[in-house]
């Protein structure tokens, strides 16, 4: 087939996409269908480096061996029974993640956001029963620049409007404060009313914000001292991809509720789970919260071993080391364009040094042509963020593509 030819495939897909597909995205015009690793190919066979791994869901890469065999032996027994039934795997599970992270209970459930609004409801259920907040009135702290998910309660606490604008009416009782700000924490928590503070270790959509070095200790003393639950939502910054085990094992808290998803399922199906003490948890009852997928069997086996791969590939290890040596290769290309590098671990982004919305997306296409796949998050910011079984060389030769990449663009070429 002639280039042209081979081009109008990839037309193709993307043509059927937007002609029967919400318009609820704006992806980058390539069409993939295969995936190992840190790689992906496109329809035309073209390979790339994932610098997304999709919103951190494949931290173990790409249709991970391990993982797709426990999922396809059991896809063949067993995939759903509800939890109007008992299942054979939930209890192993339940028993593996609760010890692995250190908690007395799980409950599972499927997006990332319906974890976020388990632990919100979880959060107020603990405020009536057991602080002894009247009935109705408890509010939550949340950081401006938050990105919890998509449902009208989750967006009623955001301050993007592309998030939450033409969608009302909102939720009330969120106080929003600014993030990595405690003297503004310290001023929310003198209310009595307040039951918890939802936080995200590194803001992920905000472009990667990195609060200061000891922000997450000391807010979680803070919420400690003023009897309010510590909220970490570890969906996208969990599971290794800051270079620990979650992103709170950077400053040693272990948050009153714990909120997973992504990488949870190693990016093969939708699986997240809130991990709480029983004082919390037990607080909601049967029949009182639920879904008719979370704890499937299916979901629980590829959690089991998405989990396993990540201990047993030292991927958190990796992370933390790859991270450094990434940051330093960016730092010391000495581009103009390239305004701040930041991250933790393979969590990390660059911003632009342009006052545009554009340079980011045309920079991204620079980078797509030359192989690498990363997309552009608040117009002047690109999120790196590769699957964590990278290797150094790898790591290396992809700073190479998003040099020529960024040179290419400044010239104009
Ligand atoms: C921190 C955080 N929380 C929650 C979510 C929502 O997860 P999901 O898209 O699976 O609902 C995301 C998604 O990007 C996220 O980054």
């Amino acid at each position: 087939m002639s280039s042209i030819e081979l081009q109008r495939l990839s037309d193709q897909f993307i043509e059927l996409e937007e002609a029967y597909n919400a318009h609820n995205y704006h992806p980058l015009p390539v069409v993939l269908t295969r995936g190992a690793g840190v790689y992906v190919w496109d329809v035309e066979g073209k390979k790339y480096y994932d610098f997304l791994a999709a919103y951190s869901a494949v931290n173990q890469g790409h249709c991970h061996p391990r993982i797709t065999a426990v999922l396809i032996d059991q896809v063949q027994r067993l995939t759903l029974t509800s939890r109007a039934f008992y299942n054979d795997q939930l209890g192993a599970y339940a028993a593996f993640i609760t010890n692995y992270f250190g908690y007395d209970k799980v409950l599972p459930m499927n997006t990332g956001v319906e974890a976020v609004e388990t632990a919100l409801k979880l959060c107020r259920r603990w405020a009536y029963n057991v602080k002894g907040i009247a009935n109705n009135q408890a509010k939550i702290i949340v950081c401006e620049g938050n990105f919890h998910g998509r449902t009208t309660g989750v967006i009623s606490f955001s301050n993007d409007p592309s998030s939450y604008e033409g969608f009302g009416p909102y939720m009330p009782n969120y106080v929003q404060i600014p993030y990595n700000d405690l003297s503004a924490l310290n001023n929310a928590l003198q209310d009595p009313t307040v039951a918890g503070f939802l936080v995200e270790p590194i803001q992920g959509e905000a472009g990667v914000i990195v609060p200061t070095e000891g922000y997450l200790k000391q807010a979680a003393a803070m919420c400690k001292e003023a009897n309010v639950l510590f909220i970490a939502d570890e969906v996208q910054t969990g599971l290794a991809r800051t270079g620990k085990l979650l992103c709170c094992d950077h400053e040693d808290v272990h948050p009153d509720i714990l909120i997973l998803g992504k990488a949870l399922s190693g990016g093969t199906l939708p699986v997240s789970a809130v991990l709480a003490d029983d004082s919390i948890m037990l607080q909601i009852k049967a029949g009182e919260h639920g879904s008719t997928y979370g704890g499937n069997p299916l979901a629980c086996v590829v959690a089991m071993e998405a989990l396993k791969v990540i201990k047993e590939e030292n991927l958190a290890e990796n992370s933390l080391l790859l991270g450094e040596q990434f940051r330093k290769a960016l730092r010391e290309l000495n581009l103009p364009l390239i305004k701040e590098v930041r991250g933790k671990g393979l969590f990390n982004a660059i911003e632009l040094a342009a006052p545009d919305d554009h340079t980011g997306w045309d920079i991204c296409i620079k980078m797509m042509q030359n192989g690498l796949l990363a997309k552009p998050t608040h117009g002047n910011k690109i999120r790196f963020a590769p699957p964590l079984c990278i290797t150094s060389d790898q790591l290396m030769e992809c700073v190479q593509i998003i040099k020529n990449s960024i040179i290419e663009f400044s010239s104009g070429n």
